[in-house]
């Protein structure tokens, strides 16, 4: 059957469907990963300590809730209705998070709350222009706080936005785009934002010949 999705939110809706009967059970919440790769990575000490924290495309939600039940007072966004949906179904009632179905940049440019952190493990950030989203993010954080962002490494050569047909290249025509920057672009970006402290690489893989994750952590000024 070819693929029909005719916007973003529907296209993000189908992301990890649940293949079995009846309700999705919840996945396992017991570590924080940055990776595509498990046990891979800093896991939730590349954050420091915050208070308060607000991720960017959140999907399942299990990284919001690793934070909540350690402490930290977490919203959660994602553009999906259907996402969103399904992590409050199974995450509604966890103390310390709650989940919003927004798009990123309209919520930065609209929401009153700061926070300590503002996060994306391979969510918004990678599928919005970052000369949109950095100074909203930047003007949501609170004196010393971090954006933390991790996503594929990008193809050696190729930088910039990535098209992609969203619907396969045998379903309806949608245009998904993804941010694909060097650590040096993403460097750039952020330092010209006012962030300091700005640390981009990439982290290998295990396996050193499979693909990596590029992370990036940048602070506010105190
Ligand atoms: C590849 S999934 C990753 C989700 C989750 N963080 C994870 O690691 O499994 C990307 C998520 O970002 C969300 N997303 C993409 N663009 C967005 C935007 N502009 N605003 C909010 N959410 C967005 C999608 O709906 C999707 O749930």
């Amino acid at each position: 059957m070819p693929l029909t999705s005719k916007s973003l939110p529907e296209y993000w809706d189908t992301y990890k469907p649940h293949k079995g009967k009846g309700k999705p059970p919840p996945p396992p919440v017991d570590s924080f990963e940055w990776t595509q790769h498990p046990a891979h990575g800093p896991g939730e000490r590349f954050l420091g300590r915050p208070r308060t924290a607000l991720e960017l495309g959140c999907a399942e939600g299990k990284e919001a809730v690793y934070l909540a039940r350690s402490g930290v007072e977490v919203t959660a966004l994602d553009l999906s209705p259907a996402q969103i949906a399904r992590a409050r179904l199974w995450w509604e009632g966890t103390p310390g998070v709650s989940f919003v179905n927004a798009e990123a940049c309209d919520f930065l440019a609209n929401t009153p709350s700061t926070f300590d952190a503002v996060f994306s493990r391979w969510g918004a950030v990678w599928f919005t222009d970052p000369a949109d989203l950095v100074p909203l993010v930047r003007q949501r954080l609170n004196p010393g706080g971090v954006f933390a962002v991790s996503q594929a490494e990008p193809i050696e050569g190729f930088y910039g936005p990535q098209a992609m047909y969203g619907n396969g290249l045998s379903g309806r025509r949608l245009t998904v785009l993804r941010w694909s920057y060097s650590p040096e672009m993403w460097s750039d970006v952020l330092g010209s934002n006012g962030f300091v402290d700005v640390d981009a690489h990439i982290l290998p893989a295990p396996d050193p010949e499979n693909v990596g994750t590029l992370m990036v952590r940048a602070h506010v000024p105190k």
